[in-house]
């Protein structure tokens, strides 16, 4: 069978990276997206986003791009994408709907119906959104009553679990590949399209429908769940005098624990985890299956309260007052290696003090263009040491690893109080002692 010409709807975080990882297959992919500037940009070979690799993946496939393999185009004409497309890959965003728990599934519907008449010949649309279960199948519906293709315009549920930060190994070398199908085409299209990473050893797993978009919101509620779990146990840490970090570094030798996601610290953000348990949750209402997932709300919570334990922290540090106390905060992406900002407990804490009328300065290695976009408000600084200078406290919130190569001992010379507060559980409490540090963690002894 000739090689599918792919094309991807969508070109954010999750369409930028598999477009660029289709083209690295050495497929023709056409790329889509409603915002102007982004394709301006890609079509230039500039990420969208920070994303370690993804400007290399682009610059070695973007047509026009000096000595690229002329792969990947961009375009925003729907016809285009229709008449080009043999997989359809929809990759766009399914935020939280303002005011409420559930999914907002306006930018995928708007995708679907307008690709759908456009599908004049035998299609598959794959769509790799996060989404309430039950989508594709009224999706599948919808697509095959607006294609002139009618039934020969397919769908397919292949959900994406690549992480911000190594989103491009992820895509390339996922470590599943899940599809929900409902007959045997799609299945074998799926099969041509991930040829090269099956071979390499990538499981290959056939699903239906409910059960593909299951595994997404699930896989990521369990993730959840492992991380407020060990904030729980830094809570109880804090009440009885115990370490958390040697606590999971202890239960996590045990494989059926596993020693991943289980930093204890101020907790999960980004664009993933808040909102898929919080629709997760709100899906199983409609389902009237929500007591199955009652626990979520306590993960939520957990989640929640250590941004605050966070901030009485600081408060007690700086003597328990907040009102005009200068805080460095270190970091303001929802975790290092990105520039994403999107519900960053970083963030949410240095507003929250900044509210109660601290003077907050931030540095981030590569959040700073989107912190500022939505938190005007708040200092900033060019380096950390300038962020440090003049401090009554120092927040450590996200956990780069330039932080971790900053010299304690050349900072206590330039902040009022050297006193540092690690959220996140990954600098080395001794070397900052050492240099003079007061120094305190979440669910970690005082000294
Ligand atoms: C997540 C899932 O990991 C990925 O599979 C899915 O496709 C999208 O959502 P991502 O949002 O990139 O990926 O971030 P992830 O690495 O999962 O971290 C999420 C948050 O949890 C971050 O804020 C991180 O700092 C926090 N975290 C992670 C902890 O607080 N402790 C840990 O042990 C691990």
């Amino acid at each position: 069978m000739a090689s599918p010409k792919i094309t991807v709807i969508g070109l954010g975080y999750l369409g930028a990276t598999h477009a660029a990882a289709m083209a690295e297959l050495g497929f023709e992919v056409l790329g889509l997206d409603v915002v102007p500037e982004k394709i301006r940009k890609l079509e230039q070979g500039v990420a969208p986003m920070f994303e370690p690799g993804l400007e290399e993946l682009l610059r070695k496939h973007v047509a026009g791009v000096e000595g690229s393999s002329g792969r990947l185009r961009f375009t925003d004409s729907w016809q285009e994408i229709g008449e080009f497309g043999d997989v359809h890959f929809v990759c766009v965003n399914t935020p939280q709907k303002h005011g409420e728990y559930a999914c907002d599934m306006s930018y995928v519907d708007s995708a679907m119906d307008s690709l759908a008449p456009h599908l004049t010949r035998p299609a598959l649309v794959v769509g790799k959104s996060t989404v309430p279960v039950g989508s594709a199948e009224r999706l599948a519906a919808r697509i095959a009553a607006a294609a002139p293709a009618g039934e020969d315009a397919e769908l397919a549920w292949n959900p994406e679990f690549l992480r911000e930060g190594f989103a491009v190994r992820d895509t390339l070398h996922p470590d599943r590949i899940v599809v929900g199908v409902r007959g045997p085409r799609a299945e074998e299209l799926l099969r041509q399209v991930y040829a090269t990473p099956v071979a390499e050893g990538s499981p290959f797993l056939v699903a239906d429908y409910p059960t593909a978009e299951l595994v997404k919101t699930s896989a990521n509620s369990f993730l959840a769940t492992k991380i407020s779990f060990i904030n729980a146990m830094a809570e109880v840490c804090e009440a009885a005098g115990g370490d958390v970090v040697k606590l999971a570094e202890a239960i996590g030798h045990d494989d059926r624990i596993g020693r991943k996601f289980l930093r204890a610290g101020i907790g999960f953000g980004g664009g993933c985890l808040p909102k898929d348990i919080r629709a997760f949750m709100a899906r199983a209402g409609e389902l009237g299956a929500s007591e199955a997932l009652s626990f979520l709300r306590e993960v939520d919570s957990i989640n929640m309260r250590r941004r605050a334990q966070m901030v009485e922290m600081t408060r007690e540090a700086v003597g328990g007052a907040l009102l005009g106390k200068r805080i460095a905060v270190l970091g303001a992406t929802f975790k290092p290696d990105s520039d994403d900002v999107r519900d960053s407990p970083a963030l949410n804490v240095a507003g929250q003090l900044h509210l109660q009328g601290a003077q907050v300065t931030v540095y981030d290695p590569k959040g700073m263009a989107n912190a500022r976009a939505i938190f005007p408000t708040l200092g900033y600084a060019d380096t950390a040491v300038d962020a440090v200078r003049g401090a009554d406290v120092v927040l450590h919130l996200t956990e780069w690893n330039e932080f971790k190569e900053l010299d304690p001992a050349a900072l206590a010379e330039v902040a009022a109080t050297p006193h540092i507060l690690d959220g996140r559980n990954t600098l080395d409490p001794a070397l900052w002692r050492k240099a003079n540090w007061t120094f305190r963690a979440l669910g970690r002894p005082t000294a």
